[in-house]
């Protein structure tokens, strides 16, 4: 069973349906490349069967972990970027209140993020807040090598370790790491830190499941076990049939791809929560960096609703006629909020009065996207019943699975980014990074011309 439904009836308009089900052949060859390993970038498939194959013991032990972390922490700081922080963030931001000021103070840290930019404020800001707590740092980067986080846990270390000194602050950092290779693989023996694995087998983007994502989530306060039963409960539905009639991944991948052929480069995400803000940011960076290579793929980006109906709407509605919209409709919001009567209704809301706020939520979406349709922008809709742990993990094996499909379907490699290194290339050249020192001469010679 699962808990996701698919509406493509709102992109009938724009694309026929035979070149939505024409996808089918093609989307049973995907399937089997993927479950037997035979496509492109078949060595990082670990993701696809990881649900099913996380052992209760390892869930057991990144909970002891988090809540040895938990209970010495009112901030933890997760130092990753891209899918090293994403999956993480995205759950953790869509299961929080939205206000931290909800949040009880020590046992239930704060989670703060750093190593996903390079601003100095940034950086200066966090050591400023860190003065004031008690707190833990997870760095997580596959390679143990990228700048970004590297840069930031320099500092961070830095500090914990003049805070609480050398020995203390060692076990207040856990490392997610490869399990042989890389700088911070290096550090973490040498300084005794504690470390988990990212498999080999599973990308940066579709790490979420693993130690990557499960560690933080957990130190937020969160059941990684219903998220990981809830992604099991995916991975087992998706395989049962493989019919673009019965399977919302399968549904997905072939309508955005019928749509791509009809000149609609452009997928926004819509969100009518804003606690679902960061789950956009996910899902941009899982399908940028697997479809957009080889001058094709669709461009991701992300609205949340009606904030963004007050800017991105007019666009949206009246410019350039290239994009398509998926709404990720949630069911039944956390809270009951009714809109009072006033009795002297000078703002003119009383026809409102004892509807639920979602009720007026509700309205705005249905409105937005007929509009949007009469507008030109095909409309596609996936429904959750609510925001938890598992329809979270069922929501992320169904991304995870759609976009390996639907990169097959564009013939591109979905698991690698080879688009990512060129400006790593021209930062180290400018800089002075050594091994670099022809990149340097050649980049010096373009900038002084
Ligand atoms: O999906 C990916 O592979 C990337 O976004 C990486 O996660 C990101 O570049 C960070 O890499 P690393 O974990 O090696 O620091």
């Amino acid at each position: 069973m699962s808990n996701i439904h698919f509406d493509y009836s709102k992109a009938l308009r724009f694309v026929k349906e035979s070149e939505i089900v024409n996808f089918q052949e093609k989307i049973n060859e995907n399937y089997k490349a993927i479950y037997n390993k035979t496509g492109k970038g078949n060595d990082f498939l670990g993701w696809v069967d990881l649900p099913s194959k996380t052992e209760s013991s390892l869930l057991d032990e990144i909970a002891k972990t988090a809540s040895a972390l938990r209970a010495k922490s009112e901030v933890c700081v997760v130092i990753g970027i891209g899918g090293s922080y994403l999956g993480a963030r995205a759950v953790i931001e869509a299961l929080s209140p939205a206000f931290n000021l909800l949040k009880k103070k020590k046992g239930n840290p704060v989670m703060l993020y750093a190593g996903h930019n390079i601003s100095e404020d940034y950086l200066t800001q966090l050591l400023q807040v860190l003065n004031e707590k008690d707190y833990s740092l997870v760095v997580i980067s596959k390679s143990g090598t990228t700048t970004e986080p590297a840069l930031a846990f320099r500092l961070l270390r830095r500090h914990l370790e003049e805070k609480y000194g050398a020995q203390e602050a060692a076990t207040r950092i856990v490392a997610i790491t490869d399990k042989a290779r890389g700088a911070l693989k290096q550090l973490a023996t040498e300084k005794g830190y504690q470390t988990y694995i990212v498999p080999d087998d599973v990308g940066g983007r579709y790490s979420v499941l693993t130690p990557v994502g499960l560690l933080p989530i957990a130190i937020a306060g969160f059941d990684i076990k219903n998220l990981i039963s809830g992604a099991r409960q995916m991975e087992t539905f998706v395989k049962e049939d493989y019919s673009i009639a019965n399977n919302p991944v399968s549904a997905y991948a072939a309508t955005r791809n019928a749509l791509y052929n009809n000149g609609k480069a452009i997928e926004i995400m819509v969100n009518y929560e804003p606690n679902l803000y960061f789950f956009t940011e996910w899902w941009k960076q899982l399908y940028g960096e697997s479809e957009g290579k080889e001058n094709k793929g669709i461009f991701p980006a992300g609205v949340s609703n009606t904030t963004d109906l007050h800017s991105m709407g007019q666009y949206i509605q009246e410019g350039v006629r290239n994009l398509f919209e998926t709404v990720v409709s949630v069911e039944n919001p956390q809270n009951k909020l009714l809109v009072p009567q006033d009795t002297d209704n000078l703002d003119k809301l009383n026809y409102l009065a004892g509807k639920r706020i979602s009720e007026v939520n509700r309205m705005a979406e249905l409105g937005t996207s007929i509009a949007h349709v009469d507008g030109g922008v095909p409309n596609l809709r996936i429904t959750i019943p609510e925001v938890n742990e598992s329809v979270l993990g069922e929501l992320i094996y169904f991304y995870e699975m759609a976009c390996a499909v639907s990169g097959y379907l564009l013939e591109v490699n979905p698991f690698d980014q080879p688009g990512v290194e060129a400006y790593k290339k021209n930062m180290f050249a400018l800089l002075g990074k050594p091994g670099f020192e022809s990149e340097t001469e050649a980049i010096r010679k373009r900038i002084n011309q």
